[in-house]
């Protein structure tokens, strides 16, 4: 498939952004990550939308959701620029699959698959590089630059508490959503529990061979 439009599907520590950033150079489309778009504009005067808290902040680092009229806006605005594009982190619930519906038509769903020990154990471990905005894991992949390894920083949402609060927001939440393309028929699910190389080879034989 030359320039997918695609989601990529899976719980908090899946392996959609280190997969994600695979996808975006193969098939040279757009990365939308609601959580990096979030993540970037976490002090946003939201009070004007009728909503609990004043910023996204408040709800991430409790791990809540951060209202739907917030992140369908960046959705909206992100896709009308792009050819191709791999989705993360969106749709989160049904009301977000019913939104993402009325913007945009998709080729493929793809779920990552992972069990739930695995993933505290990816998240707690996660660091990040600020200057090049790269994925590390302290065990399963760690920089082999000691520069770069004293400049990695952990994500303030990947605490123990945290991490199993978003959880219970995901099988809450997002569970549904994966159901719901299940049941439409255009589900793809990958064994996300393998090595990331062999992760990423399940990934693009799944993109390639979606007519
Ligand atoms: P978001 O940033 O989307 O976070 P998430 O869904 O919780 O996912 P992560 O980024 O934590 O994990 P990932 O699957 O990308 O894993 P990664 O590749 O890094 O959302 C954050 C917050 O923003 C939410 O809680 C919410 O508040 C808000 N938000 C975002 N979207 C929203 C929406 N639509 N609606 C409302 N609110 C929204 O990998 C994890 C670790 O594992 C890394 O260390 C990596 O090196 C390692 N790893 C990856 N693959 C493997 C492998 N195969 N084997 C071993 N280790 C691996």
């Amino acid at each position: 498939m030359a320039q997918p439009r695609m989601l990529i599907l899976g719980a908090p520590g899946a392996g959609k952004g280190t997969q994600s950033a695979k996808i975006t150079d193969e098939f040279d489309i757009d990365h939308v990550t609601t959580g990096d778009a979030l993540r970037a504009n976490k002090e946003m005067d939201i009070s004007e939308m009728d909503t609990e808290y004043d910023t996204p902040r408040e709800y991430m680092d409790q791990g809540e959701l951060v209202p739907d009229e917030v992140v369908n806006a960046i959705v909206d605005e992100a896709l009308s620029q792009a050819d191709g594009f791999v989705l993360d982190g969106y749709p989160r619930n049904l009301e977000q699959a019913d939104e993402l519906e009325d913007m945009t038509d998709l080729d493929l769903a793809l779920y990552l698959d992972v069990s739930e020990e695995e993933l505290v154990h990816r998240l707690t471990g996660r660091r990040l590089d600020p200057e090049t905005g790269d994925i590390y894991h302290v065990e399963y992949n760690p920089p082999e630059d000691p520069e770069v390894e004293d400049r990695l920083e952990q994500r303030e949402d990947d605490t123990e508490e945290t991490v199993k609060e978003r959880l219970r927001v995901f099988r809450e939440n997002t569970e549904p959503v994966i159901d719901h393309y299940e049941d439409e028929g255009s589900l793809e699910r990958v064994d996300g529990e393998q090595a990331p190389e062999d992760v990423w080879e399940d990934v693009k034989k799944t993109i390639e061979n979606t007519d």
